[in-house]
């Protein structure tokens, strides 16, 4: 940790992020036109490599709507074959760069028939169903609790001022529980009918490690879901593909990111 905290300080000088936030698959753009300071990870020592397709792999730190933000462009999965653990390592080096709340964004499935496509979903919970946590292991003390409790990860604050800026921008925001499980396989009409009986609105592959270690550390989070497709087997006869997610994911981008600018500004 001191190696890479020593290395991206050595880039940013006495920039101090007070906003991180992870830009989910094609929602990454939004880090293109901000400026700032570029890293690409395969240079940070202690980051893993990004391998998906549309998930471009840089840290970009930026002045937003007059805060310090840092940028996940693209973020690291666990079908990728990392630990939770290495998943979660950038999170753990926006703690000690002094980064207080985290914007987790991704592109998600709509389990509730409610949702449609292009909606955007704030996560209100999470289901952890990856069949693994990042905090498994050693506890760092220093960093937070051995149990942490987990009955506000996505604060209410957050949530209230997301909401209301939806409002002024007129935004339709939806609200719902997100469940994660590891992927790389999209779900089965089954296992999307257990997700919705189990309280699901939304199902990804992602998230959950980001949010849990975050509220770990007492980083507070706001999550939001880009719907780009519904899950398997509510739509008849149709298919699922990555090509989908990042053609809606980009059909929402400009609502997404005018959006996710103004949530920076308000809060
Ligand atoms: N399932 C899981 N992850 C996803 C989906 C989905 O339907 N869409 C986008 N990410």
């Amino acid at each position: 940790m001191s190696e890479t905290i020593e290395f991206l300080k050595n880039k940013i000088k006495d920039f101090r992020p007070q906003i991180g936030l992870i830009l989910g698959s094609g929602l990454g753009e939004l880090a293109d036109d901000v400026g700032g300071i570029r890293v690409p990870y395969c240079e940070i020592p202690g980051f893993a490599n990004s391998t998906v397709q549309g998930h471009k792999g840089s840290l970009v730190f930026a002045k937003v709507s007059g805060k310090n933000c840092i940028f996940m462009q693209g973020r690291y999965h666990f079908y990728e074959g990392h630990t939770l653990q290495k998943i979660t390592y950038p999170i753990r080096v926006m703690k000690e760069l002094g980064v207080e709340i985290l914007i987790l964004t991704n592109a998600a499935g709509g389990v509730n028939t409610e949702l449609k496509g292009g909606d955007l979903m704030l996560i209100c919970d999470h289901i952890n169903l990856m069949g693994a946590n990042p905090l498994i292991g050693m506890n760092d003390d220093s960093i937070g609790p051995r149990f942490p409790d987990m009955s506000e990860v996505y604060k209410k604050d957050l949530r209230k001022v997301a909401f209301s800026v939806a409002k002024k921008l007129n935004i339709e925001l939806k609200q719902g529980v997100y469940a994660a499980t590891s992927g790389p396989c999209y779900e089965t009409p089954a296992e999307v009918r257990m997700l919705r009986i189990l309280g699901a609105d939304a199902c990804g592959m992602s998230t959950v490690p980001e949010a849990i270690v975050a509220n770990h550390a007492g980083i507070k989070v706001l999550g939001i879901s880009c719907i780009t497709n519904m899950a398997a087997g509510i739509v008849e006869n149709k298919k699922l593909s990555h090509e989908e997610v990042v053609n809606q994911a980009d059909i929402v981008k400009d609502k997404f990111k005018n959006l996710i600018i103004s949530i920076i500004d308000n809060v």
